[in-house]
């Protein structure tokens, strides 16, 4: 006898196909993570060599058995923002970012990680030769981990994707109505990507959303003013739909300042010009720039920091703040809100500890982002070719 029709559930995308296939779709999600000036610095390897698995096997107390996959994510050198001491935290958060994403992603199909442990010489300058090289020269190596097929989806592949494809850097006006403390507080909850090594704080009353605004423009425009960070932040800026094809990283102009004709655009050119730019700051541009910005910090409803609880943090408390960065902005996006990070006081130290002493948090600040619920839509950031590659070693 025929039971009744029930629909069999949809498999869900990933489970019980081979480990390449689900690597090449946790990549394409990962490329879409957020990177300080969309600098993208991330570089991952599949270790499958005898050498390059039996290193691994050995450094993470693993079996070299055909069960267990190998991973290691370097930085790439070559595509690191360099200019400020601060930049070596940047890139790590960065890359801890594209990490976290790309581990979901993979848990999403049924693979976890089961072994991990960082590399704390990696990084900007730091040691580039990773388990079994030959390694390319410019990377650095920051983490490895093995990982096991569960055979089980640890959270929506789909959804997981539709938040990755919503989530975007908004630096446009904000509804200013105030956002329901539910969902802040449902934000802020601490995750097992955060650990009690990391605190959130939500800036909302317009007294403590002053005191950011008030540092904000009275110190950033040393983002406009310090000739070798504004150098290098000018030379990721692209002008015209062709260079942002050509580079596939970096700020598309109107991301950054809005749609503009062309007579505005061609003026914004001639200003940001480092060489205009380091004139204009004598007659007060930087603190005019800054100053913008700090008015729109004070119509947005809800500002977010997240900080450390140790002053000086290691590479593994940085992977956790990427995986913090991640979630919490993923999370954001499936709930409609947008962020805008503002890192200029987290990059400077007097600032950073000004602001630090002024609202209380102890430990060291890394991420400060504005949220709300965005009032005009952007184009996606372009994603160079390469973000959703990886090497196999
Ligand atoms: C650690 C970190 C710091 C960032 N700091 C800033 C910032 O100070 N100002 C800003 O406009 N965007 C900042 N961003 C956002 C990036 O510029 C953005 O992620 C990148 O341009 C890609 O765009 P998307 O987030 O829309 O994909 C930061 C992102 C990260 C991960």
């Amino acid at each position: 006898m025929n039971g009744p029709l029930i629909p069999a559930a949809p498999p869900s995308p990933g489970l019980g196909e081979s480990f390449p296939e689900v690597l090449r779709r946790a990549t394409g999600i990962a490329a879409l993570s957020p990177s300080s000036h969309n600098c993208q610095p991330w570089a991952l390897a599949r270790l499958e060599s005898r050498p390059a698995r039996r290193a691994a096997a050995d450094l993470l107390g693993c079996p070299d058995d055909g069960a267990t996959v190998y991973l290691a994510l370097a930085a790439d050198r070559r595509r690191s923002l360099t200019a400020l001491p601060a930049h070596t935290l940047e890139m790590r958060l960065s890359c801890a970012a594209y990490w976290r994403m790309l581990c979901r992603a993979l848990a999403a199909q049924g693979w976890a990680l089961v072994r991990e442990r960082p590399h704390e010489a990696g990084g900007a300058g730091g040691d580039s030769r990773l388990p079994g090289g030959p390694w390319p020269r410019d990377w650095s190596l920051l983490w490895t981990a093995a990982l096991r097929r569960t055979g089980e989806a640890a959270e929506s592949l789909t959804a997981l994707d539709a938040a990755a494809r919503a989530r975007r850097t908004n630096r446009g006006p904000y509804d200013d109505g105030p956002l329901a403390p539910e969902l802040l507080g449902a934000l802020a909850r601490r995750t097992p990507a955060g650990g009690p090594a990391i605190a959130v704080r939500h800036l909302t009353s317009i007294h403590e959303r002053g005191v950011f605004a008030e540092l904000l423009a009275r110190h950033g425009g040393i983002d406009f003013s310090h000739p070798a960070a504004w150098r290098e932040t000018h030379s990721y800026i692209r002008w015209t739909p062709a260079a942002v094809r050509a580079h596939g990283d970096g700020f598309p102009v109107a991301q950054l300042f809005g749609p503009m004709s062309a007579r505005q655009r061609l003026a914004k050119r001639i200003a940001l010009a480092p060489p205009v730019m380091k004139v204009l700051c004598r007659f007060g541009y930087d603190r005019s720039l800054a100053g913008g910005l700090a008015a729109e910090v004070r119509r947005t409803p809800a500002l977010v920091l997240m900080h450390f609880a140790d002053d000086s943090p290691g590479l593994a408390d940085a992977f956790r703040g990427g995986a913090r960065i991640a979630d919490y902005w993923l999370h954001a996006a499936s709930a409609g809100l947008a962020l805008h990070p503002l890192s200029v006081l987290v990059q400077h130290d007097a600032p950073r500890r000004m602001l630090q002493a002024q609202l209380g948090l102890s430990g060291r600040l890394f991420f400060i982002s504005r949220v709300g619920r965005p009032r005009t839509a952007f184009p996606p950031a372009p994603r160079s070719p390469g973000a959703a590659d990886h090497r196999t070693v």
